[in-house]
């Protein structure tokens, strides 16, 4: 019957946008390590193998997990997952298991690479990258909708990320904050979020916020929404209430 086939597809085709936009499927980037040096032995797949499935199993809890294994330095990874602030256990679980699924997949040779989902971040390196800010992988994104008055939208997401900012590095065990603001005109709302790998410190972190938050301006000027989304921190802003939970 035509007609049930057609219910029956899209309820398919609703199920997979569903899929998408929960699991978040599309990594929003990911970047291997390439140059023949950084080819990975065996060994050093063997280490990460063990050492992402032990991330794994931890990073639900807190929703954030780091570690590192390998008998010698030569061929001892180090790794890192951060689910974002906002996503509960259950998320987090499924988006750390795709994301180290699909880094493999994407980077089967590379001693580093990093993925990165709307709800988490996994990253593994062959040197220490623990407590320092990662400059290296940066990626933006933005809404193309230009708000109407882009000199006031402009002042408001720096007022309310910097203390988004400042929240988050000093005033947060997760390092994470969310928040919102009024904005003067009409009865449109800012939503902002900011978020660190609980590796750096309270002043690394700020740090680290500050710069993101002085990228969008040159990024995103006069966008509806923007992300900047960096190894070691991240930054959002909507006119919509995104955060989850
Ligand atoms: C490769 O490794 C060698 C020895 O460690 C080093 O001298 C060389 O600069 C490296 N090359 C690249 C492209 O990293
Ligand atoms: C936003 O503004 C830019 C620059 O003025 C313009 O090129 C673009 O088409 C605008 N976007 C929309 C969705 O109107
Ligand atoms: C941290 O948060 C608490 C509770 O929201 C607040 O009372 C306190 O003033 C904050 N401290 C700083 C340093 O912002």
């Amino acid at each position: 019957m035509p007609s049930s086939r057609l219910t029956s597809s899209l309820y398919l085709l609703a199920f997979a946008l569903l899929l998408q936009n929960v699991l978040g499927i599309d990594p929003l980037f990911r970047r291997c390590s390439s140059n023949t040096n950084s080819t990975a032995t065996s060994s050093y797949k063997t280490s990460l193998s063990v050492l992402m499935g032990s991330i794994n199993q931890l990073v639900p809890v807190e929703g954030f997990a780091l570690g590192s294994l390998g008998q010698n330095s030569q061929d001892r990874p180090y790794g890192l997952l951060l689910c974002r602030g906002d996503v509960s256990p259950s998320d987090c679980r499924t988006c750390a298991v795709i994301a180290t699924r699909e880094i493999r997949k994407s980077c089967p040779n590379s001693k580093r690479a990093i993925i990165a989902y709307d709800n988490c971040l996994l990253k593994y390196s062959d040197t220490d990258f623990f407590g320092q800010i990662d400059d290296e992988n940066k990626f933006y994104l933005w809404n193309v909708n230009n708000v109407s008055n882009p000199v006031m939208f402009n002042e408001k997401i720096i007022e309310l990320l910097s203390q988004l900012a400042t929240k988050a590095s000093y005033n947060s065990t997760k390092l994470y904050a969310a928040g919102e603001m009024d904005l003067p005109e009409g009865s449109t709302k800012l939503y902002g979020m900011t978020h660190c790998t609980r590796d750096l410190s309270s002043a690394d972190c700020k740090k680290c916020l500050d710069g993101a938050i002085r990228d969008l301006p040159r990024v995103a000027y006069g966008k509806e929404g923007a992300r900047v989304v960096g190894g070691s921190c991240m930054a959002i802003y909507e006119i919509y209430p995104f955060v989850k939970a």
